[in-house]
Formats: structure tokens, C-alpha cells, sequence
């Protein structure tokens, strides 16, 4: 006798309970409901008492031993939500984070105080910021990675969801041609010697887009670098939670007229701001 839907949210409550925080459990709980099973709580308080298709109650089997492994949600489901937007993500690309709205944010403020025209998006991923400026302002938009996998994931969402971009594949700057215009990136930020101590959910995501040598600091000083050379009018970075201080003195160092730093939710540095 095959359990209701009401018993399955029940059971599946409870065993997401067992390794995640109780809080977390439960908006998981009803994520995969409405987002992967597509049930709505309104569907459910009428057809809870149904009896769940097999199939259905095999795809949440599968869910769970997958998730109770580590694999984040996002990859589970297939997608994830950036600005109100969805988009694809898989083991190719990281998993939208909501401090990056920040750094959208801080791009559409400078992008439209210096009047810009063009804006290059460095280790575009999953394309989520290249594909948001596209859309959010008239701005010719670039996107460049160095992984043909996430390219290809980029390409599908801008495809996907009518953003007009121009891709590059190569590492930073190497193949976009100029004029560069505003430089915006989220790239790999996080100091290798913290991979023992990092969520085990982080393991599931591609370490070239996480670590980056010298502490994590290498990729984003050689941005700022080939971005000044190369006279952008400003380059905008997310960065790590103690990265600003080091970054602002670097950026000054190579000529750029101005840095500063733009804290996060949690009050930790999380935008750099270098301006020509
Ligand atoms: C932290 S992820 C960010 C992805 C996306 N921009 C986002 O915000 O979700 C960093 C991205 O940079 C790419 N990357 C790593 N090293 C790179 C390099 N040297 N040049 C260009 N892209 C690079 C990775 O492949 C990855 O897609």
C-alpha cells in the first residue's frame, strides 16, 4: 500500500532533519516539494491524502541519498534562483550566492555614474551576472571563462532567458578584445590552506572555481592588473571576507585613482571598487 503525499512530507521532514539544521530542514523540505516535485502547498492541502506515484516517491529516494551525501540542492534540482531569474546550474558551475546581487548591484550604480557602454564579466560561470547586466541595462555585454563547460552553461541560460551576450573562452582578459568598458568578476577568491575546514557541500562545486593561489588573493591582483593596463574605467570584484584591505593597497599600487571596499549582509568585505 503505497504511503499518502501528507506521509511523505512527513518522513521526508524528519530525514532531512537528521543532518541539516532544523530551520534548514524545513525550507528544504518545502522546496523540494514545490520546486522539485512542482507540488504546491495549495495542491497539497487538497491532495495530501493521495497516494504517491511510484515514481515520484523513487525520484525523492533518489534526492535524498544523494543529498544526504552533501550534494548541494541546487545541483539536485538543476537550477538555482539569481534576481528573480532562473538559472541552470550543474557540476560545471558554481552555485549563485546571494552576495553576488551586490556585486550586480554595485556595477549597475558605477556602470550608469560613469556611463558606460560595454561591461566585460570575468569567470562568468553560470552566467549569472553577465546575463543580469544584459538584461537590466543597454549595455553590450561580454562573458569570458576559462572552463568550456560553464561557457556552455552560460550560453544556455543567456539563450534561455533573451540575453544578447558575446562569449570569450580564455583565461581573464586574454581574449576579449577592446574596449574593455566596465570589468566586473566573480572570481575564484578562496585561500586553498581553508579547503580542510569548508562546508563538505563545497566539495560538490569545481574547485577552479573556488581556490585561487596566494591565498586566494592571485586571480583577482592579475585582474586588476591586466584591467588597469588595459584602461578600464573601473573594475569590480567580489572578494573574500578579509581580502579589502590588501586588495585596496595593491589596486593603488598598479595607478588606479581610487579603491574601496563595500561590506556584505554580514558586514564582511565583499565588493572592491578600483576606479581609473
Ligand atoms: C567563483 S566562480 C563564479 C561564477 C559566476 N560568475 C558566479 O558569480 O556565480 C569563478 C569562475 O571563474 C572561472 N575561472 C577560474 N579561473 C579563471 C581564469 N583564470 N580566467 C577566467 N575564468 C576563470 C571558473 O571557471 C568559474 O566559472
Amino acid at each position: 500500500m503505497p504511503g499518502t503525499h501528507h506521509r511523505l512530507r512527513r518522513d521526508l521532514a524528519s530525514a532531512l532533519a537528521e543532518f541539516l539544521e532544523p530551520e534548514e530542514a524545513q525550507a528544504e523540505c518545502v522546496r523540494w516539494f514545490e520546486d522539485g516535485l512542482g507540488l504546491s502547498r495549495t495542491w497539497l492541502a487538497t491532495h495530501g491524502s493521495e497516494p504517491v506515484p511510484e515514481a515520484r516517491a523513487r525520484q525523492v529516494a533518489d534526492w535524498l541519498q544523494r543529498r544526504r551525501a552533501g550534494e548541494p540542492w541546487a545541483y539536485l534540482l538543476g537550477w538555482a534562483l539569481f534576481r528573480d531569474r532562473r538559472f541552470q546550474v550543474t557540476p560545471a558551475t558554481l552555485i549563485p550566492r546571494p552576495e553576488t546581487e551586490l556585486l550586480v548591484e554595485a556595477a549597475l550604480d558605477i556602470g550608469q555614474r560613469l556611463g558606460v557602454e560595454r561591461c566585460v564579466d570575468v569567470g562568468t560561470g553560470s552566467g549569472i551576472i553577465a546575463v543580469s547586466l544584459a538584461l537590466e541595462t543597454s549595455w553590450q555585454v561580454s562573458a569570458t571563462d576559462l572552463s568550456p563547460g560553464a561557457l556552455a552553461v552560460a550560453r544556455a541560460n543567456a539563450a534561455q532567458l533573451g540575453a544578447r551576450l558575446q562569449f570569450h573562452e580564455g583565461s581573464l582578459l586574454e581574449s576579449v578584445p577592446e574596449p574593455l568598458g566596465l570589468v566586473v568578476a566573480n572570481l575564484p577568491y578562496v585561500d586553498p590552506a581553508d579547503q580542510p575546514t569548508l562546508q563538505r557541500e563545497l566539495a560538490f562545486e569545481p574547485a577552479s572555481a573556488l581556490f585561487a593561489p596566494e591565498r586566494g588573493l592571485a586571480l583577482s591582483k592579475a585582474l586588476l592588473s591586466q584591467a588597469r593596463t588595459r584602461q578600464a574605467p573601473a573594475c569590480l570584484l567580489e572578494i573574500g571576507s578579509e581580502q579589502g584591505g590588501e586588495l585596496c593597497r595593491w589596486a593603488m599600487g598598479l595607478g588606479w585613482g581610487k579603491a574601496l571596499v563595500h561590506q556584505d549582509f554580514a558586514g564582511h568585505d565583499r565588493i572592491l571598487i578600483a576606479l581609473a
